[in-house]
């Protein structure tokens, strides 16, 4: 039997982070072991907001070499540009025209900048591309040329999921049959999020991030710089609020945890040395993942052969699904 279809994309807007990598890149590839699985890079979806040429090549890089550092196996995955797959722009054309403006209108990232513009006497649509505005439809097209069955998202896309299946239902129900599979969002409702430097949640926005492949000097200055309280080495501490015990927690494994938990309960333990022992288990979890990154990213000539071999095996997907909905809609 066919194993079902499990997509997802990264847009590459930033380093990849420790945020990321528990929240997208970990679960993703989980899914390899039962699915049959397509990764990709929204490199078109970056571009909205990345003008900059060499900046958005060198993020496309970085997050081509994360996913295949993390062990994403370009032999049994397809792993490729959003850009490379041509026909997604047409399938996109095809969308469109059953996409209303009004569903656009209601986009939770589009609403939020047009109310920062009108809170800033700007006009409402101010800074507002048209890529911006039909995301969501670029979106659908990335997962209904596939016929995907489930994608996994994190809990901010849950809309753009919800557009699709709307999109992919007026579709359906405008030509009488199924022209394409109705996907399914995985949500990753994780308990609790990943904490960034501020003790907020870690994400780019927020600059709060710790880079997954940093180097250990910089890694090990970027942890002394977590947020802490002013309690005294002397003081009990309390593991449940801080944030510095909160990553430990995502890292170390469980006779680790409880015995900085008795640190932190009796005393006598300061804030440099928890943020050392932070330090030490993210590193060391980290340090295979960072040589093979690096070794990776020093060598472009693979990721390239990577990248073209998975845009042929998904362009050639996407064009026979596109030959197939030309003809179905009348334009074969
Ligand atoms: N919008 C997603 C994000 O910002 C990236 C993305 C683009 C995506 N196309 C996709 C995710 C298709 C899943 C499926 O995280």
């Amino acid at each position: 039997m066919n194993k079902k279809i499990a997509l997802t994309g990264i847009k590459p807007t930033g380093l990849p982070h420790i945020g990321n990598y528990f929240g997208m890149y970990v679960p993703a590839l989980e899914l390899a072991k039962e699915y049959d699985t397509r990764y990709f890079i929204a490199d078109y979806h970056a571009l909205n907001s990345i003008k900059d040429p060499v900046l958005v090549q060198e993020l496309s890089y970085e997050v081509a070499a994360t996913w295949l550092a993390m062990g994403l196996n370009p032999k049994e995955s397809i792993l490729y540009k959003q850009s490379a797959v041509q026909g997604t722009f047409e399938f996109m054309t095809f969308l469109m025209a059953f996409t209303s403006k009004g569903l656009m209108n209601r986009a939770h990232s589009y609403k939020a900048m047009v109310q920062r513009n009108i809170e800033n006497d700007k006009d409402p649509d101010d800074g507002v591309n048209m890529g911006l505005f039909t995301y969501p439809v670029l979106m659908a097209a990335d997962i209904l040329q596939f016929d995907s069955d489930v994608v996994p998202v994190g809990k901010d896309q849950k809309q753009h999921l919800e557009m699709t299946i709307d999109i992919a239902q007026t579709i359906n129900h405008n030509y009488k049959k199924e022209l394409l599979k109705i996907p399914e969002a995985l949500i990753r409702e994780s308990t609790g999020y990943v904490t960034g430097l501020d003790g907020r949640k870690m994400s780019k926005s927020y600059n709060n991030t710790i880079p997954l492949f940093l180097p250990p000097k910089k890694l090990r200055k970027l942890i002394m710089k977590i947020v802490t309280n002013s309690q005294t080495v002397e003081e009990s501490k309390d593991p449940k609020t801080c944030s510095i015990f909160s990553l430990y927690k995502l890292f170390a494994n469980k006779d680790q945890i409880t015995e900085l938990e008795n640190k932190y309960l009796t005393g006598g333990m300061g804030w440099g040395y928890a943020k050392q022992e932070l330090f030490e288990v993210i590193d060391a979890t980290l340090a295979p993942l960072r040589d093979e990154y690096n070794r990776l990213i020093e060598n472009k000539d693979y990721i390239d052969q990577v990248l073209k071999n998975g845009a042929e095996r998904a362009n050639k997907i996407v064009s026979e699904k596109m030959d197939f909905i030309r003809k179905e809609i009348g334009l074969g």
